[in-house]
């Protein structure tokens, strides 16, 4: 069957995989293609056993599959054969030279670009998947217009929304997709090009459309403003410990004004992932670039009291178990960075498990899909380190249960059987706050939350 658009999409990750998954499902009509210079990615998308965790993921890869979706290493292949190519490698924090710690680290990004200007014999539209600082679409299109191919390129910025463990929900039902170019005769016709793929099953009102610096730099607020709810609503947690206030309280009170609104005002141990961090890092440094050096303080303080908020649930501990935590046992519920997904980049965890470490804690770590990464975390850290995937065998013999991540399988325990096979006296530090504190306390754990009063024994 000849297929109406060859789609190619270049960097098989968290993003590219599912992202690909879901337009070739929805459109049998096109042939879309995932390339990696990774050829274990490529090997595993091929596979029975995904490289990435998603609920829903492994049925849509199912259907398309080896119909109109196919995953490989043939970049320059794919290229050639692309009308479309979106780009979706990873753009981390740079860790050297100029911005090091700040930054994006475009070397990924560029290399593509160049792959792309080198391979291309026919014209393309390019569509910048990852997330950029603003005016890199500017960059691309000056890399691209050096090649001596005869091809013309028009780049186009359609930022990425989903969340990690909801993927497959948000891919399908977006509260928007946004498609930002260059306002000329060819950037709009690419627009509407890239409209038309997304239009096969997103309502019409909620894709929009904008000049290109918008759409790149909407994507960096929109990780700011998520990110920036977590760290306000973490801000007034020590604030409820000293004086007796229930941060859920607060939070709900405060969302049922529909100004504000109720999601993102979960407290905890701090927000994990790859990208929160990452972006408004980036946001930061391009101020600074700027010398808007006012705005740049504003929302480096959002990461501020992230590094804040765990390094206190590190000290609460430390204190609740009378300042020694050296060769007490201590397990770790989850590692993850949120629940239903393996992926640990940037989890809190990795923080709270690397300070315990150094208090000389031992730890038993467990979590139903990310042991695997976590071990990879934790390599080469002096101490003890277990992992178990089973929760009760982990806590055995433990002085402390710490809840990193809110995975539902936690919530519903035997706490009494729990309580009987650890090491008295038994605490409970609950960092995501998902578990039923007052019955907890009544089979006898100390519990302590964050951002409620404690409940202990003594
Ligand atoms: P990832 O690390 O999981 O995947 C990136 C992939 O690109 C890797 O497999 C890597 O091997 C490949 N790659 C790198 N350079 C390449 C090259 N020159 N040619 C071919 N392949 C190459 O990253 P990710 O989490 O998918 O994130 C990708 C981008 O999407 C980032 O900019 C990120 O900020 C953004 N984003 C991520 C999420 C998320 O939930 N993870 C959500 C929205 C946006
Ligand atoms: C986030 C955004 O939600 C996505 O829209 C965006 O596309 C993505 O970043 C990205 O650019 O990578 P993600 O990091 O996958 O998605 O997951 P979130 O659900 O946003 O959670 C991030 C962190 O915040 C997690 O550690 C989570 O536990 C924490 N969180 C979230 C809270 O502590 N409280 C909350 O109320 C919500």
């Amino acid at each position: 069957m000849a297929f109406e658009k060859n789609i190619l999409c270049i960097g098989a990750g968290y993003v590219g995989g599912p992202t690909m998954a879901m337009i070739a499902y929805k459109c049998p009509q096109y042939k879309v293609t995932v390339v990696d210079i990774n050829p274990e990615r490529i090997i595993q998308w091929n596979s029975s056993e995904l490289p990435v965790y998603e609920p829903g993921l492994d049925e849509i890869v199912r259907v398309a599959r080896g119909k109109n979706l196919f995953f490989s290493t043939q970049i320059d292949k794919g290229i050639k054969e692309s009308d479309i190519i979106f780009v979706s490698v990873n753009t981390p924090t740079k860790t050297f030279g100029t911005g090091a710690g700040m930054a994006a680290d475009l070397q990924y990004w560029e290399k593509t670009a160049r792959h792309i200007r080198e391979a291309a014999t026919s014209n393309k539209i390019i569509v910048e998947k990852s997330t950029l600082p603003v005016k890199t679409a500017l960059a691309m299109e000056r890399i691209l217009k050096a090649g001596k191919n005869g091809a013309c390129f028009e780049v186009l910025s359609n930022p990425e929304f989903l969340a990690e463990g909801t993927a497959v929900r948000d891919l399908e039902d977006p509260d928007r997709v946004l498609i930002g170019s260059n306002e000329t005769a060819s950037g709009l016709k690419a627009r509407e090009e890239l409209v038309k793929i997304y239009a096969n099953w997103v309502p019409e009102e909620r894709i929009i459309t904008s000049n290109i610096w918008s759409s790149e730099l909407s994507k960096l607020v929109a990780n700011a403003f998520l990110a920036q709810r977590i760290s306000s609503i973490n801000s007034i947690t020590p604030l409820c410990e000293k004086t007796d206030a229930s941060i859920s309280e607060v939070a709900r009170a405060v969302g049922l004004d529909s100004r504000v609104g109720d999601k993102f005002l979960k407290a905890g141990i701090g927000f994990g992932g790859s990208c929160f961090k990452k972006d408004i890092l980036n946001l930061v440094y391009l101020c600074r670039c700027y010398h808007l050096d006012t705005v740049a303080d504003y929302w480096e303080g959002v990461v501020k009291i992230n590094e804040y908020q765990k390094e206190r649930f590190v000290l609460n501990m430390l204190n609740a178990m009378f300042n020694t935590l050296a060769g007490k046992r201590v397990c770790l519920f989850g590692f993850a960075f949120k629940a239903d997904t393996g992926d640990t980049r940037e989890s809190p965890a990795i923080f709270i498990a690397t300070r315990l470490l150094e208090e000389k804690a031992e730890l038993v770590i467990t979590d139903p899909k990310a042991l695997d990464n976590a071990r990879k975390n934790l390599d080469g850290l002096d101490g003890k380190i277990l992992y178990f995937e089973d929760p009760y065998e982990a806590s055995v013999n433990c002085d402390a249960i710490a809840v990193m991540t809110e995975w539902g399988i936690y919530k519903d325990l035997d706490y009494p059987k729990i309580y009987r096979s650890m090491t008295n006296p038994a605490f409970i530090f609950d960092g995501r706050n998902i578990l039923d504190h007052r019955r907890l306390f009544e089979i006898g754990f100390n519990v302590f939350s964050i951002g409620k009063p404690p409940m202990t024994h003594f």
